[in-house]
């Protein structure tokens, strides 16, 4: 993943541009960050890079000068270990030439056999290729020249910066299937992997093409493909007031976006069920009625959402649906319908396996629905349609109201097409019940007391299954503990052979049909020694029951049984001491495959 920013223009900025850019693109990879700046006074250019987070480099290079050109990075690790020496930025073999990068590079190695064997290189990182031979090519051609020739060379990913040290006051910056956008205010140029890094000085962005470069200089930007022919840029606006985001009264980011949830249930209904102005797109509705098939593509918490979406369109309105885990349906062969419609979810909107989901279906006349919470995401922009989530920047990287917002949005396409949820009643009472659950609650007594072991499993039926699997993934990204969600019933073929003296297992009960099945199996641990957590909707409740929930729809359960499960997750981590916004080994928008 990782995320780069540049500044070029009049102004001495640079540092603060870059620095503030890097801190609110640290959700993309915080293993290591680097940034370089332009010191005018010794015509250099002044890199400092380290192990460790973003405010770690604000400390080691708070010395440098003011300047008017700079571009930083903050790194999840992908080609070489996490070192100081793979950090970015880095320079080619004479220091000419600068980088930052964000992708991978799959041919890499050839082309380090091939064009490099001679040159010395520093770190392991495929970033250092891209460098070399640009410096390589520059002796014979432009460097623009070298730029293009070098970039069509590579294969995979990459949002690139480039500084030509003999030409300081300019960036070049070029793109492939990694983001990057460009900013314009009236001192000069942001680049950037997101426009959050933006937001705070811009108020129109460019979203750089694939295969494209661009060169910033002089207040200027000018586009260009691959052969070097100029492209016209199409400048849109940015939404600023969607990037604000702080922590407020609350401790962490993931606190306070799970108590933002009613609100963003809330805002869906004002914007997409209020009749004079229902923005959904209504030939949306129109080609999944037409289609015989939905496919579901999506990855981790927002597949979870689409298992919702595929219960809500099979049960409630009769369309048959299919779930795919995006990294599998890329390069997979699975049997596709004579009428298909897509359906992607992706908080992110930038998710690499889902883009590589797009190429393939592309080559197909099918359509492609795109639920995002990043309207200007590449995903919402190369889809056929696309809805936004409306659940304003979500910065811990454990998904929380993203995943309510997808299921609120699914649920309203099942209801376009016949599901009869009673859709704006029916998401108002949820929200209401998850007020009162979220004032009221006290789970981090209940986690002190049960979830005392190195590992839980999660069981429900139907849709309480894939809600135990969502609530399982929440549970082991941010507090480490190893947790598995089950359908109830299947434990016992096999996986109850791990419970022993004190296990958590946590039942969800939010469907009351369902319910004596449950509970049977929830026996069967308790008699194997399992320590039992139940989460009940009140009409299938008992009042030994750990935490009971006020009714709600019975095809929307799964918005408010959820909720426990994130609070669950926040309080586990809070109390083993965790970094619970930036949980170890994760980012928040996978922008490789
Ligand atoms: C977990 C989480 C991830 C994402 C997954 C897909 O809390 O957020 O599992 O759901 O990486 O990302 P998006 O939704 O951006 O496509």
């Amino acid at each position: 993943m990782c995320g780069i920013v540049g500044y070029v223009g009049s102004d001495t900025k640079a540092k603060d541009v870059v620095m503030n850019g890097l801190r609110r693109l640290e959700y993309r990879g915080y293993d290591s960050a680097g940034i370089t700046l332009y010191n005018a006074r010794f015509r250099i250019f002044d890199t400092y890079k380290d192990i460790g987070r973003v405010e770690h480099l604000a400390q080691i290079s708070k010395l440098a000068m003011p300047s008017t050109i700079g571009m930083g990075h903050t790194r999840w690790a992908t080609h070489g270990a996490v070192t100081k020496n793979n950090a970015h930025p880095h320079s080619s073999q004479s220091g000419r030439f600068i980088a930052v990068h964000n992708g991978v590079i799959e041919n890499s190695d050839e082309l380090k056999k091939q064009y490099l064997s001679d040159i010395y290189f520093s770190s392991d990182t495929d970033t250092e290729v891209i460098i070399q031979m640009i410096e390589k090519l520059s002796i014979q051609m432009s460097v623009e020249n070298a730029i293009s020739t070098t970039l069509k060379l590579l294969e995979g990913s990459y949002a690139l910066l480039i500084i030509d040290t003999h030409n300081p006051e300019t960036i070049y910056a070029g793109k492939n299937k990694s983001p990057l956008v460009l900013g314009s205010s009236k001192d000069g140029h942001i680049i950037a992997s997101d426009i959050m890094a933006l937001s705070d000085y811009c108020d129109s962005f460019v979203a750089l093409k694939d295969e494209t470069f661009t060169v910033v200089h002089d207040n200027r930007a000018h586009f260009f493909d691959l052969n070097h022919q100029l492209i016209e840029p199409e400048y849109l606006k940015i939404d600023n007031d969607f990037y604000q985001a702080e922590k407020g009264e609350f401790e962490h980011y993931m606190l306070k976006e799970i108590y933002e949830q009613p609100s963003v249930i809330r805002r869906i209904i004002s914007r997409y069920l209020l009749d004079e102005k229902d923005e959904i797109d209504e030939h949306i509705a129109q080609q999944i009625e037409l289609s015989n098939r939905l496919y579901i593509l999506a990855a981790g918490t927002s597949m979870h959402a689409g298992y919702i979406g595929k219960f809500l369109f099979e049960k409630y309105a009769h369309k048959p649906a299919e779930v795919h885990i995006a990294s599998e349906f890329a390069y997979g062969q699975p049997w596709i319908s004579d009428k298909p419609f897509y359906i992607f979810i992706s908080q992110s909107g930038e998710t690499a396996d889902l883009r590589a989901c797009l190429t393939k279906i592309r080559k197909t006349d099918a359509k492609v629905l795109t639920i995002t919470n990043v309207k200007t995401s590449t995903l919402a922009r190369e889809a056929d349609f696309s809805v936004d989530l409306l659940a304003g920047p979500e910065i811990a990287v454990a998904s929380t109201k993203a995943y309510v917002a997808q299921i609120a949005i699914l649920a309203i396409l099942a209801d376009k097409i016949g599901a009869g949820l009673d859709i704006k009643a029916s998401l108002n009472r949820v929200a209401l019940v998850m007020d009162k659950l979220l004032k009221e609650q006290k789970i981090s007594e209940i986690v002190k007391e049960k979830l005392v072991k190195r590992n839980c499993f999660y069981i429900g039926r139907e849709c309480d299954y894939y809600t135990s699997l969502e609530a399982a993934l929440k549970l082991k990204e941010i507090s480490y503990i190893q947790a598995e969600g089950f359908a109830a019933g299947e434990l016992k073929h096999g996986t109850i052979a791990l419970i022993e003296k004190n296990t958590p297992v946590i039942a969800l009960i939010g469907n009351r049909e369902l319910s004596a099945h449950t509970r049977s199996n929830l026996k069967e641990v308790i008699a194997r020694g399992a320590q039992p957590i139940v989460i009940a909707m009140r009409n299938a409740s008992l009042s030994s029951d750990d935490i009971i929930v006020e009714d709600v729809h019975e095809a929307l359960t799964s918005m408010i049984m959820v909720v426990p499960t994130q609070l669950i997750a926040y309080y586990a981590a809070l109390d083993r001491d965790l970094d619970i916004d930036k949980p170890r080994n994760l980012a928040k928008s996978v922008t490789v495959e």
